[in-house]
């Protein structure tokens, strides 16, 4: 730092020093303070930056930790250099205090010390640059303070559009939940009295065609209400208002009953539908529900997808003493790699498929992938053009597991295949 003084007599000397100007009446000077308990080196960076920089400067002195941590959370500075020691803290530990990066004011740490284990430390803390007292000039000073200005400028602004885009993402959530749920009250009606209708309960209609007319109607609405009901628990997710009751889930109940419903469209596509489930299983605790939905999307797509004579396999199998996979796998048309990430965004489908994809919305593995999200579990989609494809759920047994194989397993035949 010695050494850089002597530079500043290169400075322009007849520019204005900052000293004390207020913000107000003067807003090109920049406002910095040094927060060091050596009093030599505050003077000499003030000297430095208040004689040998391009910019006015107003540099403030806090000789301790605590003052520096008063000073800095009281008045509106542009910038602060703190020194490493502060003894008997630390700079990275004010930095610390201070939230680091989210502090209002952009901080850089300086040190005598030439040790890059405070240069980490110091990033760790969450300063926007780290300097060598030995290295200080009026040059490297004003270009670091202005570079931390500007990044810390940045970063908040970023900060701040991204948490305007999250609060905008929350507010669609919350709407379409509630519109959701406005939508299926009368829509269960729909349902109900179309079901009474093509059913004749009230009598036989003299015109045929009305039940076929009814048969309709009733399609119709359970397809609205499955899409809304599919909107409704996508936006809860995204809006973090869906709950998750932990339970020890029977999976194999579960994954038998998935089967059972697609096993009417396996039948007409003449699917060769399989279960491989592992003896002694551990026991899952997780949301019924939601296993179910997961295990149901998966299958509902592998059904749907894979042309006439294929093979859909399930199979459920521990992968550690902590952990389950539940895969779903098939011998269809197969997912383009490039175009996995995409079908994990809601509404989002594969050209290729479009006149089977017709009958769904592309909320089928969103939801799982959130779903899954929730267990703390997470989503593995393999597939090759031409290949088909597995979706496997990897899930964490979870919280309250019993010491012993599952219990709820114990149904389980022990060759499934
Ligand atoms: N097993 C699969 N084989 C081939 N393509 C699939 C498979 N599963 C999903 N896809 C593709 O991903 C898209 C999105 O799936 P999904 O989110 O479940 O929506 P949906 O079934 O309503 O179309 C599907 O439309 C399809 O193009
Ligand atoms: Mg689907």
């Amino acid at each position: 730092m010695q050494r850089a003084l002597s530079q500043i007599e290169d400075a322009a000397p007849d520019r204005p020093n900052g000293h004390g100007l207020t913000r107000d009446a003067a807003p090109n000077v920049i406002r910095l303070l040094v927060v060091d308990d050596n009093e030599d080196d505050y003077t000499l960076t003030k000297v430095l930056l208040e004689h040998g920089a391009r910019s006015v400067y107003q540099v403030d002195w806090a000789e301790s930790f605590e003052a520096g941590f008063r000073m800095l959370t009281h008045e509106a500075y542009d910038a602060a250099l703190i020194d490493h020691l502060l003894p008997p803290r630390s700079g990275a530990e004010l930095v610390r205090l201070l939230g680091g990066r989210l502090f209002h004011t952009p901080l850089i740490l300086f040190s005598g010390a030439d040790d890059p284990a405070i240069d980490e430390e110091a990033s760790e803390a969450g300063v926007f640059d780290f300097l060598q007292k030995d290295d200080l000039t009026p040059r490297i000073l004003d270009r670091t303070i202005r570079f931390a200005r500007q990044a810390h400028r940045l970063e908040h602004e970023l900060r701040a559009a991204l948490a305007e885009a999250r609060d905008a993402n929350h507010a669609k959530s919350r709407f379409l939940a509630a519109m959701s749920h406005e939508l299926r009250t009368p829509l269960n009606s729909i349902i109900g009295f179309a079901e009474l209708i093509k059913d004749e309960v009230t009598g036989p209609h003299g015109e045929p065609r009305q039940v076929e007319y009814a048969g309709d109607i009733l399609s119709s609405g359970q397809h609205l209400l499955a899409l809304i009901n599919d909107i409704l628990d996508l936006s809860k997710i995204e809006a973090n208002k869906f709950t998750i009751n932990h339970v020890p889930v029977n999976l194999y109940g579960i994954l038998r009953s998935c089967l059972r419903l697609v096993m009417p469209q396996a039948q007409q596509t003449e699917l060769d539908i399989r279960l491989d489930f592992q003896k002694d299983m551990p026991v899952l605790w997780g949301d019924e529900r939601a296993v179910k939905q997961m295990v149901g999307n998966l299958l509902s797509n592998s059904v749907k997808f894979t042309p006439p004579g294929g093979t859909v396999t399930v199979r459920a199998c521990a992968v550690s003493p902590s952990e389950i996979a539940i895969a779903v796998e098939d011998t269809g048309p197969g997912i383009p790699v490039d175009q996995i990430g995409r079908l994990l965004q809601p509404f989002e489908q594969l050209e290729e498929q479009i006149e089977l994809a017709r009958q769904g919305t592309g909320l089928g593995l969103p939801l799982v992938k959130g779903l899954a999200d929730l267990h703390h579990g997470r989503l593995d989609i393999r597939s090759e053009p031409g290949h088909g494809t597995t979706v496997t759920i990897y899930l964490p047994v979870g919280h309250g597991q019993p010491p012993a194989a599952g219990r709820l397993a114990l149904d389980v035949p022990t060759n499934l295949c």
